[in-house]
């Protein structure tokens, strides 16, 4: 039976967009409307989510629900199609069997936008063949206080770097534009200021001034936001007083007035309800949904009073119906956009069996966990034997003696340690509980028996447990509906799982021994007051060190951890983070000289929790250079990280001493290879503004090149830096590039001993 609605002008795709929204908005009641601005969470009642309250949105469908709810809003009085989301955020979560990349702050140690891009096309292609629109990444916050239990869900701490790969990200997903039935839309996240937390204290009031915004939290927005990134997810902290949620400053005035954002805004998990039971800066739900929608928001995320209360703020007279029309109409604007009016962009099971998992994806997966690995320190042990090569099934072949490797550890052979969070069994989704198929995930064991010699030893002993989970008595969810995690408290040492380490370390040639943290000292609502190896790890560090055997310390966790001696003095170390599905094949291939390290840290790790915050581009300016009892020193620096071989930088010279303002800075540096392996150099840029009217980092992150330098060469490198990146923030808070000296840093790392410096002066 066809309806009125079928020949309605909204309908007909050749009219201009405009033209159809009016029209669509004009039939709608304001429940509808109202309805349109919601996103709920699909684990609930679907019909009254889809068919009462006629959701624009919805988010966390199983593969189960999803064709169901899309038919449910087909069925609905106007038939407006719904706007699908998901955290697909390293890969499709939580499809059983999806490629799972490393997480963002493993795949930053690349220092590669085009393999970032590569690996977010990847994951739209997979995402987008399961009836998923829309993916909330990429996480733009910068990491600073370690304890937060975010940061492996960031770039790390350098704004330039994470507004490059965050970048990348934003056109992986978003393919060839809207039409592109593989885009996926994109999602800046969480905007802004929200990981700088009190105390590393998850969602904590943020004390951050416009000015330091402005310095160093807006620019990773701006940066994607200008790229094209479709959509922002708000922070769920408040700011100066502030919700984000209510910032007409922040959205208004930044983000829609100075940035030209058109794009279509979402609220984070019930930011409007905690305005509301948490905050309490809003009364009841009415005047909490006027406050939102007055500042621009257009979707509310999981909310579900939201729907009363904004049409009880417009009988009310706290709002008008008017302004919720805006809301509206950006979010009819971008389904037609996305044309979902034509097409609801259902799964597809013929895509998804030839894509989800593909050769091709598994293929790329490992590309990118090889170059996320950074070698933090090597005294020679590395690569095995002096490396060995790979015969044609991947397997490396030896020539000399058969050795046996010890692989030991908690995390040596724990799948969900190398997803990390929002993969699988992490805790947000009900319909995985034993997270993907363990045949999709190599650990760290996997891949050495997958790739050692024939005729070597692999050995496996778990040595240690990290932890003992305890219910919470609170209850097992928050107010606010997402799950409360379980109690931490580290596990005893074992004697007995200790003393057959030691046994399995004794009787090998050399040890992997790789430690880490778990899913319960990671994400949201799971910050951490230590940053330490927890439970028996560091007994058994101690222990296998101990041993005399050569020990390869490998960290498989979600953010840097403070090492006790044994694992700073052992022979070789190597950060993983959460390396993904093939991270441990590409761990096994590491230590056995299959590839070349070539990872960078992306943030800087500490040698003392005490320390917080050590991110390298802290403002000038504090009595002495110490604690009194210890180093301010990190102890790995940002940007740091080691190849096979020893590259050596000479000849730094500027192409110009001078520079105009909209010039660009020229310089170049001769690199030679030193060593007897290929090397894949990320050569790093620092600018330093000699003197600012305001007080500024010492140096930051202004540019990066990467080269391969073939053992015993030398290749020269241009580098340019636009001089209008040489900026700092006024007092008043305008971006600026004040004329005068600067020096240019060029280097392997951030740390000062390893930088080239040459002046250079910006001359209106
Ligand atoms: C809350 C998290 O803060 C956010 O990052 C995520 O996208 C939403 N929940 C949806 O799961």
């Amino acid at each position: 039976m066809t309806s009125v609605t079928d020949r309605a002008p909204y309908r007909d795709p050749a009219r201009p967009i405009a033209e159809r929204v009016a029209d669509l908005l004009g039939r709608m009641t304001l429940a509808e409307k109202v309805g349109q601005m919601l996103q709920l969470d699909a684990r609930g009642d679907l019909a009254e989510i889809v068919s009462v309250k006629t959701a624009g949105s919805i988010l966390h469908a199983s593969p189960a629900r999803m064709l169901e709810a899309i038919e449910m809003a087909a069925a609905t009085r106007l038939g407006i199609p719904l706007l699908t989301a998901d955290d697909c955020i390293h890969g499709h979560s939580f499809w059983p069997g999806a490629t799972i990349f490393p997480t963002q702050l493993a795949m930053a140690c690349s220092w590669d936008p085009g393999l970032v891009e590569r690996t977010a096309r990847a994951a739209a292609v997979e995402v987008a063949a399961t009836g998923i629109h829309w993916t909330f990444s990429p996480v733009l916050c910068i990491a600073r206080d370690l304890r937060w239990g975010r940061v492996g869900e960031t770039f790390g701490e350098d704004p330039f770097l994470i507004g490059e790969l965050g970048a990348a990200m934003v056109r992986g997903y978003q393919g060839a534009g809207l039409a592109d039935p593989t885009a996926v839309l994109a999602c800046a996240k969480h905007f802004a200021g929200y990981s700088e937390t009190q105390g590393g204290r998850d969602a904590s009031e943020a004390d951050l001034s416009p000015r330091k915004l402005r310095s160093w939290f807006l620019p990773p927005f701006e940066r994607v936001a200008r790229e094209g990134c479709r959509t922002f997810m708000l922070g769920y902290q408040a700011m100066d007083g502030v919700p984000i949620t209510a910032s007409r400053w922040l959205l208004d005035g930044v983000l829609k007035g100075e940035w030209g954002f058109t794009g279509t805004l979402v609220t984070d998990w019930d930011n409007v309800g905690r305005m509301v039971w948490e905050q309490k800066v809003c009364a009841d739900h009415a005047e909490a949904a006027a406050v939102a929608v007055r500042a621009g928001n257009d979707l509310v995320m999981t909310t579900p009073e939201f729907f009363d209360g904004a049409q009880e703020a417009v009988a009310r007279g706290l709002l008008t119906e008017a302004e919720i029309d805006g809301a509206v109409r950006r979010v009819l604007r971008l389904k037609m956009e996305l044309g979902l009016f034509e097409d609801p962009r259902a799964p597809d099971a013929a895509r998804q069996a030839a894509v989800i998992g593909c050769a091709e994806h598994a293929a790329l997966n490992l590309e990118v966990a090889r170059r996320s690995l950074v070698l933090l320190r090597n005294d020679g042990v590395l690569p095995l034997d002096g490396g060995l090569a790979a015969g044609d099934d991947g397997r490396a072949v030896a020539l000399g003696p058969s050795r046996t490797i010890a692989v030991v550890g908690p995390n040596a052979d724990a799948p969900q340690a190398v997803l990390g969070d929002w993969a699988g069994a992490s805790g947000q989704v009900d319909w995985m509980p034993d997270g993907h198929p363990r045949e999709t995930i190599e650990t760290v064991l996997d891949g050495f028996r997958a790739v050692a010699p024939s005729g070597w030893t692999v050995t496996h002993a778990r040595g240690a447990d990290i932890e003992v989970l305890i219910p919470d008595p609170a209850g097992e969810t928050y107010p606010d509906g997402q799950p409360r995690p379980p109690i931490f408290s580290p596990a005893p040492v074992d004697p007995e799982l200790l003393a057959e380490a030691e046994a399995a370390a004794r009787a090998a040639d050399v040890v992997v021994a790789v430690v880490g943290d778990t899913i319960a000292l990671t994400g949201e609502g799971r910050s951490t007051a230590t940053l330490e190896l927890q439970g028996g790890q560091v007994d058994l560090l101690d222990a296998l060190v101990a041993t005399g055997t050569p020990v390869v310390v490998v960290l498989v966790h979600s953010k840097p951890a403070v090492l006790p001696p044994s694992a700073l003095a052992a022979s070789a170390l190597i950060e993983a983070f959460n390396p993904g599905m093939r991270g441990g094949r590409a761990i096994a291939e590491l230590v056995l000289g299959l590839i070349e390290p070539s990872g960078r840290l992306p943030v800087s790790v500490p040698r003392h929790v005490g320390q917080q915050p050590v991110f390298y581009n802290q403002a000038r300016g504090q009595h002495g250079d110490r604690y009194a009892d210890l180093t301010q020193e990190p102890a790995f620096v940002f940007g740091e990280g080691l190849s096979y071989s020893r590259v050596e930088y000479a000849d730094l010279e500027m192409r110009e001493d001078t520079v105009a303002p909209d010039g660009v800075v020229r310089a170049r540096v001769r690199l030679t290879n030193a060593g007897a392996r290929p090397a894949w150099e990320t050569v790093q840029v620092y600018v330093s503004d000699l003197v600012t009217s305001v007080t500024w980092a010492e140096k930051e992150l202004k540019a990066f090149r990467q080269v391969l330098v073939p053992a015993g060469e030398s290749v020269v490198v241009d580098l340019e830096v636009p001089a209008s990146a040489c900026s700092i923030v006024t007092a008043d808070g305008r971006r600026v590039v004040e004329p005068g000296r600067f020096d240019l840093l060029v280097g392997p790392s951030s740390r000062d001993r390893d930088l080239m410096r040459v002046g250079f002066a910006v001359v209106d």
